[in-house]
């Protein structure tokens, strides 16, 4: 059975027709790859989920899975697998973390613009959210097209940014916001190098690989690099790559870290429970099918 995809914005996000995840086809698994190929963002309604079988998806659909998340660095997982990272904002107790919780100060910093485990290498390609409770309020997901923002640079800063490599660090963002990381904590979060364009055959696209995480751009003097980064991460978040997901219970949200950003939108999280669980799956060579 074919999926359908409907696009929900002019140059990225398609919401996928009915289809249970669970009982994919590998016929419908290289239909999803090539629809994130083309959207970089697939919203799948009404999928029911429980944590292995989130985990057994994300690996039949894209391979190893990402554990090295921040997260794990400050605090053991709610689900004992580092691969289901806890996006709520639940402790243990089930009960809304206190405002001055490390958990909760590190996962606000989603409300920056990012992509999901660029601080690593391998990096995060694709990130599987899933809703398994939503507040009563809006609280979106943003998503921002990294590849109509590469596709709208003039030539000349094309030109400029092409050969440049990019070091991210989750410290340093983390750092940026007042959320510092201890020594122990961070030898486990030791950043990685990027190419700050990256460029995909199957597509012939080319992206802007940018985050929250990029510290430095590797050529040029940290503050130059700095002001380049800012520029960039200005001009692909103008409201015409946007696109904001409202959520519902028991949506699948799947999104390319290579070619797309998002950030968590504020809602009043001390007060009402939102509690989703992501799986983030490595940026390695496809497996020959
Ligand atoms: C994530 C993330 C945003 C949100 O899961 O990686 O950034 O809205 N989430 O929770
Ligand atoms: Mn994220």
């Amino acid at each position: 059975m074919k999926i359908e995809f409907q696009p929900l914005h002019p140059t990225f996000v398609a919401r996928a027709g009915k289809v249970d995840l669970r009982q994919v086809t590998e016929s419908q698994l290289q239909q999803i790859r090539d629809a994130m190929d083309r959207y970089g963002v697939l919203i799948f309604n009404d999928q029911q989920f429980d944590f292995k079988e989130q985990l057994e998806f994300s690996t039949r659909l894209d391979g190893q899975l990402h554990s090295k998340t921040s997260s794990a660095a400050i605090a053991k997982n709610r689900f004992g697998n580092e691969a289901l990272t806890d996006i709520s904002n639940i402790g243990t107790d089930g009960q809304v973390l206190a405002a001055n919780d490390r958990r909760r100060m590190n996962g606000i910093a989603n409300r920056i613009w990012h992509a999901d485990a660029t601080f690593e290498n391998p990096a995060g390609r694709y990130s599987l959210l899933y809703a398994r409770s939503i507040p009563p309020v809006r609280a979106d997901t943003e998503f921002a097209d990294m590849r109509a923002a590469y596709d709208e640079l003039d030539e000349q800063t094309r030109q400029e940014i092409a050969g440049y490599t990019v070091f991210h660090s989750i410290v340093y963002s983390r750092h940026v916001m007042g959320f510092d990381f201890s020594d122990e904590e961070k030898a486990r979060l030791p950043g990685a190098i990027h190419p700050l364009v990256r460029e995909f055959p199957e597509t012939g696209r080319k992206s802007l690989y940018l985050a929250s995480h990029a510290e430095r751009i590797m050529e040029l003097p940290v503050p130059e690099g700095r002001l380049v980064l800012r520029d960039l991460i200005e001009h692909a978040t103008r409201e015409r790559f946007l696109h904001s997901h409202e959520w519902r219970l028991n949506d699948l949200v799947i999104w390319d870290n290579r070619t797309t950003m998002h950030r968590a939108r504020p809602f009043d999280d001390k007060r009402y429970k939102r509690e989703l669980t992501r799986v983030t799956t490595l940026d390695l060579p496809r497996a020959q099918a």
